[in-house]
Parts: structure tokens; sequence; C-alpha cells
């Protein structure tokens, strides 16, 4: 079916993106949602050779998102494209499952002038790779499984799975972990599961002050009631002589 697997796209979307709240806020504002959904359109009519309709689409879906796909890519299932803007598909560019793209990520071919068009000219994505804003990805290669791509990253070679790649030309690097510690799981905005709701933060904070002051007032209410009440001092002589002045007529 030609939109099959939408729910799964829409829910994929609503786990990568601490920002997303509902199923309807991804349909209507994500672009990242909606490119893909032009493309499925546009890869269709591509397939039973339509081709200028499949292009037509595509740029369809370019106006509206910001975001280029050729109709012949192929791209798996549940990719997030987050933001968009920017994002360059090529023509022979294949994307595994369970991918992440970030703005101004472009999947393209390096010297176009030097393949044929029915090569292969741009890169195949494994599946569940993240792809860092801005990053650049050229030429026919693979990016392995798991492999993540750093922000602005040049990538012009085969990226090994598991992969951290980083800089101009890009380079791999190891994250610095304790000794046994695994490799933590990707966070780009700073946000784990752990963090609670923002909005709940501050009112549990309001609660546990209403909790201790309730506690304090009751404890000087215990101690009041145990302290004999003091008896009044005797008035001073200057205290006697005012009364006095006053009560005279
Ligand atoms: C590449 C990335 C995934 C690495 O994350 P990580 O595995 O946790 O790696 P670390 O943060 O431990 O970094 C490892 C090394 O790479 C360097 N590095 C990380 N990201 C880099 C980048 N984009 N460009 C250049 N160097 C980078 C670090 O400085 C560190 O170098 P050092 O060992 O010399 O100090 C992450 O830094 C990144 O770029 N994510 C993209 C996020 C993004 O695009 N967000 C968009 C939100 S809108």
């Amino acid at each position: 079916m030609l939109f099959k697997n939408l729910r799964d796209e829409i829910d994929a979307t609503l786990a990568r993106d601490p920002a997303a709240r509902s199923r309807v806020e991804v349909v209507l504002c994500y672009p990242g949602f909606q490119a893909l959904l032009f493309h499925r359109a546009a890869h269709w009519l591509w397939q039973r050779h339509w081709h200028l309709c499949g292009r037509f689409v595509s740029h369809l879906g370019r106006v509206l998102t910001g975001i280029e796909i050729h109709p012949a890519a192929q791209i798996g299932k549940r990719l997030f494209i987050d933001h968009g803007m920017g994002v360059v598909i090529g023509e022979t560019t294949e994307i595994g499952d369970d991918c992440t793209l970030y703005d101004g990520v472009t999947l393209g071919g390096t010297r176009p002038q030097k393949v044929q068009q029915s090569q292969k000219r741009h890169p195949t994505i494994g599946n569940d790779v993240i792809i860092g804003a801005g990053a650049k990805v050229l030429g026919p290669f693979k990016v392995g499984d798991h492999a993540r791509i750093g922000a602005a990253a040049v990538v012009l070679k085969e990226v090994p799975e598991g992969a951290t790649m980083v800089g101009n030309p890009a380079r791999q690097v190891v994250r610095r972990a304790a000794p046994g510690e695994a490799r933590p799981a990707f966070d780009p905005y700073g946000v784990t599961g752990d963090i609670p709701d923002p909005i709940a933060r501050p009112l549990n904070a309001l609660l546990d002050e209403v909790a201790s002051l309730r506690a304090r007032v009751a404890e000087l209410e215990r101690s009041r009631e145990q302290t004999p009440a003091a008896e009044e001092p005797p008035p001073t002589a200057e205290a006697v002589r005012r009364r006095a002045a006053r009560a005279r007529p």
C-alpha cells in the first residue's frame, strides 16, 4: 500500500523529538513527516515510469517543506527528518530503517560530470544511522548500521558500522567513556527519559514548600500551646504618668 507504515513514522517522530506532543501535531506541523508523504507518492509514480509526475510531486514537497528528495531515492521505515529545511536526498540514495536526519543534511554525489546518470552516485545509509545538522555525505559508499555522523561533518568515504564521524574531511572519533561504560543513547537535545515534565518540576517544588510550611506552623502551634502564658510585666513609672495624664479632664 502507498502510505502503509504511516502510524509507525508518526510514532517515530514522537519518540525522537521531545517537543512533539501528539500525532495530530506531527501530521500538521512536522515538515519531515510531510516530506515523507510527498516522497511516498512521488516514488510510487516514478516506479510506474511517470517520471515527470513523480518529479512534480517531489517538487511540490520541496516547495512546501524545504526538503528535497529525488523520487527515485529508496527510503526505509521510520525515517525521522528533524526540522528538515535544506535536506537534499539524491537520486540513487538508499536509506535503511530507523534513521534520523537533521536540517541541512545532503546525501549527494561528487564529481557529477564523471558518472552516468544511471550509475550509483549517492550513499547507501544503513539502519539506525543518525546524521547531524549540516552534514554532507557525498559519494556512492556505505554508511554502516548504527553509525553517527556529527553536525557539519563532510563524509567522503565508507563509514564502518557503529562508527562516529566528525569534521571535514570526516574522521572517526571514539567517545571518551569510563572503562565498562556502555555507549550512551544519542541525545541531541540533552533531554533524557529521566527528566520530568518542565511544568511538573516547579509544581512539585511548590508542593514541597507548602508541606514544609504546614509542618512549621503545626510545630509553632504545638509549642505555643505547651508554653504557659507569660505574665504581663508591671507598667513602668513613665507609663503610669502618661495614663494618669490621659485620664485627667
Ligand atoms: C557526532 C556526535 C553524534 C558525537 O556524539 P558522541 O558520540 O557523544 O561523542 P562526544 O561528544 O564524546 O565527542 C567525541 C569527540 O568528537 C568531537 N566532536 C563531537 N561532535 C563533533 C562535531 N560535530 N564536529 C567536530 N567534532 C565533534 C568532540 O569534541 C570529541 O572530541 P575530543 O575527544 O577531541 O574531545 C555529536 O557530537 C553530534 O554532532 N551530534 C549531532 C547533533 C545535531 O545535529 N543536532 C541537531 C539538533 S537541531
